[in-house]
């Protein structure tokens, strides 16, 4: 296998997450909607999500999932030296979740920034941070995903397609040069689709002439997220198999070599489908939709670290994550598991 170009192995040496303590059920969801437990079960898989309470933020549950993921590797957070938040519901318009983040952590200067790659945002970090430490620039990174979805969604019946789906959630990992080079991130390929981007979105506020907030924009749903569902779902069934292929490609790899696979959680069905046509065994594939939903950016941290956590993966371990979301972006990354 090779590293994505770069000369310093950059290896995961901590993980953490947050869930909100408020379990939301299919059940519960049908008392508010025109739904039941019965469409979102076997269309999605989802049984129950989490949704925050009144005034719980972005950057406490980022907080949470990091301040986990520093005590796994045994840091402190000055011992941090830049921080990368991916996020598609954040704190504010601006300034960026990081920023509320970073005076959480109690940190002065320490820079960061928010990475806007939606459902794919925690494999965008993974390639910003992998580039960040192997170009000698920054030692350790904490990368953090994020979701706070609830707040958004309309739980009317007018919004039932999308309000089901959704949940909150934040995962984070450490980013260090890694000191086996036989350990770390092998490659990450991240692509984008920008003509997709009236598939899957939420509009306001939004930084165009007539589109900020307006009393009349709260009847027509602009701030709710909209999403060309079936649309979304053949165009994730085909452009993640196609980016995992390119990594495993370019690592001389095949799925057999795959211990352990991370699948974006938008729909179990998409999973299946992609896991059936690859011939992925199903028991090397770790799931965690239906206990939280679609939780977008922080759904791979929180998988990751869930598997961490229950001795699922052990040094050497090939781990393959992947993505799709918004935008439209996609990415898969390969892990050799260990420090
Ligand atoms: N409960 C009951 N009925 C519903 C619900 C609901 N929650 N939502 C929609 N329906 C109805 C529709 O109104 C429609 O009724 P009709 O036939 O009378 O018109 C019927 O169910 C079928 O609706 P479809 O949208 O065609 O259902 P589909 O089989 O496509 O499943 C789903 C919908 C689950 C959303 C699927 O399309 C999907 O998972 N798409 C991909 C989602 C995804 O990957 N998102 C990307 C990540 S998100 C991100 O990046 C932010």
């Amino acid at each position: 296998m090779t590293a994505n170009r770069h000369i310093v192995p950059v290896a995961m040496t901590g993980t953490g997450m947050a869930v909100p303590p408020r379990v939301v059920t299919n059940d519960d969801l049908s008392k508010i909607m025109d739904t039941s437990d019965e469409w979102i079960r076997q269309r999605t898989g989802i049984e129950e999500r989490r949704h925050v309470d009144e005034g719980v933020t972005p950057s406490d549950l980022a907080l949470e999932a990091s301040q986990k993921a520093l005590a796994a590797a045994g840091l402190k957070p000055t011992d941090i030296d830049f921080i990368l938040v991916a996020t598609l519901s954040p704190e504010q318009f601006f300034p960026g979740t990081c920023s509320f983040l970073q005076a959480k952590l109690g940190l002065d200067t320490t820079p960061g920034l928010d990475i806007r790659a939606q459902c794919s945002g925690f494999v965008y970090g993974l390639e910003v941070g992998q580039a960040l430490i192997a170009s000698g620039q920054y030692k350790r990174i904490l990368l953090v995903g994020v979701e706070i979805q609830s707040v958004a969604l309309d739980m009317t019946d007018r919004g039932r397609d999308t309000a089901v789906l959704f949940g909150d959630a934040a995962g984070a990992v450490i980013l260090e040069p890694a000191k086996n080079p036989e350990f770390g991130i092998r490659r990450v390929i991240t692509r984008l689709e920008g003509k997709h981007t009236d598939k899957l979105g939420v509009v306001y506020p939004s930084a165009v002439g007539g589109r900020w907030i307006k009393e009349e924009h709260l009847k027509t749903a602009g701030h709710n997220p909209y999403m060309d569902g079936r649309f979304v779902f053949k165009n994730a069934v085909s452009r993640m198999p196609e980016v995992i292929n390119e990594v495993l490609k370019d690592q001389n790899l095949g799925v057999a070599d795959i211990d352990l696979w991370l699948f974006h959680q938008a729909n179990l069905r998409i999973n299946e489908y992609i896991s059936l046509g690859m011939k992925i065994p199903p028991e090397k594939i770790y799931n965690n939709i239906h206990k939280y939903g679609n939780t977008s950016a922080a759904t791979i941290p929180t998988l990751l670290d869930e598997c961490v956590r229950a001795g699922r993966v052990k040094p050497g371990d090939k781990i393959m994550m992947t993505a799709f979301g918004a935008g439209f972006t996609w990415g898969a990354a390969l892990v050799v598991w260990g420090a």
